[in-house]
């Protein structure tokens, strides 16, 4: 099984956000399933635990894990490694010395010629092949997606180009691709050129495609004008008809996919409902059991308080004493009271107005007159967060808020803070609550999404719950479950080390599920494609 992913993010090359982590741990996880031609999930050190999702969602429609639909057979689940990944080479992406380039010519409505030369940068690293596609007037700007005055508007040609250059590199690689795996609406471009411009080239036109939706907030909407800058006008008529106003990538990719899939069995039925489909409700559920949820996992490598360079000391399960050091250390950096054992509570995350910022500020206030301290660090939009920000300027040994974007601060909050917040109005899957319980911090999560599906409610399962969850996305109801918190906090002892040695305990790795579920998935996604491909 020939498996290739077009990505507009992937760690450590690009990120700015989940997606560059997930895709780089998939193509390693998924490579590496391929290798042994099974599950390497090995035999997961005694006492851990596994996420208890709810799998009966896991493929919303059948109500089966990776249900097989009727007549789809099951075929051999090697993946053949390494695992493709093709990504923009946006500026300051440096590939390894061992990289090697090549030109390829690549057919573009932009160009006068009907063709733009981009350049093939190719290497293996971290057990998958990193394909960047380097085009400077397309990709070396200031940002990935937009700059201060908002999102390019010629994405549709920058991401149309992304795809057609990787097709063509497919192309070149004379090895039939089994499956496309991609990723939001940045890779949908591929789908509808394989179906609108590549039918007669059976190394492209017999692969499945496998989309996976990382938040269904962000969609990719063309204009006639930005589309016929992506296609050529007789693809262009394939693609938009019947529907002319203009091409809606996303809904291309749900449209056109053998199966998609979302980051979360809980946002997965969530997106299924008018509230948080966006417009796209419908056309998830008339997927059926093509349409489902898949847990992100966590790497537990690079996410272990063990081994976390960024910590002024170690510790984990089995020896957890140096947390406390981590704590005495992130209170005196942020200019806090190290010796004060008031809880401290931890935020972490892009300023979007998704993540609720401003839940937080409405609470904080009540929080700190309570003796809760908080430190918050986000990067993005600061207007966002300026009621806090103010909050920190009456507070500064109380409150801290950090404007960055900076890696081992944050490590250094997942470990030196007693609870850590995530009031996200909607969540596909998230990742800072599963770093928090694997760093021994109770989460206090709202009830959406992946949040729903990894954290339990302590209050509400005494013997197996490892965080708090409020039921709605407001200041009251954030307050209400940060005083439970606080509360318990404030209780200690073996009750709160239980607590949080529930959530070190639990095995959120690739190995243990997710990876063997993609797997699972591709096998299907072919079998789906062998059955409904029209003969060219
Ligand atoms: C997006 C989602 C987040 C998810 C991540 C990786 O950033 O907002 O919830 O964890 O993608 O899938």
């Amino acid at each position: 099984m020939r498996v290739v992913c077009i990505a507009a993010e992937c760690e450590p090359w690009a990120k700015t956000g989940g997606l560059g982590d997930v895709v780089d741990a998939l193509a390693r996880a998924v490579g590496a399933t391929g290798k042994t031609g099974e599950d390497t999930g090995a035999v997961a050190p005694t006492g851990t635990r596994k996420p208890r999702v709810p799998q009966s969602q896991v493929w919303v429609g059948t109500g089966a894990v990776m249900g097989v639909g009727k007549g789809e057979a099951e075929l051999p689940g090697y993946v053949e490694p390494p695992v493709d990944v093709f990504l923009p080479k946006y500026r300051g992406v440096v590939a390894p010395d061992w990289a090697t380039s090549r030109s390829l010519a690549v057919p573009d409505p932009m160009a006068e010629t009907g063709t733009t030369d981009v350049t093939l940068v190719e290497f293996e690293d971290r057990g998958y092949r990193v394909r960047l596609i380097d085009h400077p007037p397309a990709f070396d700007r200031e940002g990935f997606y937009g700059d201060a005055d908002g999102d390019y508007p010629d994405n549709g040609w920058r991401f149309g180009l992304l795809c057609r250059a990787a097709i063509e590199a497919l192309l070149t690689d004379e090895r039939p691709v089994d499956v496309l795996h991609l990723h939001d609406w940045q890779a949908m471009p591929a789908v509808v050129l394989r179906d609108c411009a590549y039918q007669a080239y059976p190394l492209i036109s017999r692969a499945a495609v496998m989309v996976t939706i990382h938040n269904l907030a962000y969609q990719g909407w063309l204009t006639p004008d930005q589309a016929a800058d992506m296609l050529f006008p007789d693809e262009l008529k394939q693609a938009l008809e019947p529907r002319s106003k203009g091409m809606l990538l996303l809904r291309e990719g749900i449209e056109r996919a053998e199966l998609v899939n979302t980051v979360s069995p809980g946002y997965a039925a969530e997106i299924l409902r008018p509230t948080l489909g966006v417009g796209l409700d419908a056309a998830l559920a008339r997927l059926g059991h093509r349409f489902g949820g898949i847990l992100n996992g966590l790497d537990m490598g690079v996410w272990n308080p063990a081994t976390d360079a960024a910590l002024p000391e170690p510790y984990s399960r089995a020896e957890p004493a140096g947390k406390a050091t981590c704590r005495r250390a992130l209170l005196s950096e942020l200019g806090f009271d190290p010796d004060d054992a008031g809880p401290v509570l931890g935020m972490i995350g892009r300023l979007d107005p998704q993540k609720g910022f401003d839940l937080l500020a409405g609470a904080a206030p009540d929080l700190v007159a309570d003796g809760a301290r908080l430190v918050v660090l986000g990067s993005g939009d600061p207007s966002l967060i300026g009621g806090l920000s103010a909050l920190a300027k009456k507070h500064p040994t109380s409150v801290a808020v950090i404007d960055a974007f900076d890696r081992d601060l944050a490590r250094r909050i997942y470990a030196g803070a007693d609870l850590y917040l995530m009031p996200s109005r909607f969540e596909p899957c998230g990742q800072g609550q599963m770093i928090a319980m694997r760093y021994g911090t109770p989460p206090i999560v709202h009830r959406t999404g992946g949040l729903a599906d990894t954290v339990e409610d302590v209050d509400e399962r005494p013997i197996d719950g490892t965080g708090f969850v409020h039921s709605a996305a407001t200041t009251k109801s954030l307050l209400e479950a940060c005083r439970r918190a606080v509360s318990r906090f404030g209780r200690g002892g073996r009750d709160w080390a239980g607590l949080q040695d529930r959530g070190m305990a639990i095995d959120w790795s690739w190995e243990s599920g997710p990876a063997e579920q993609y797997a699972a998935s591709y096998r299907r996604a072919i079998s789906l494609r062998r059955e409904n491909r029209p003969t060219p």
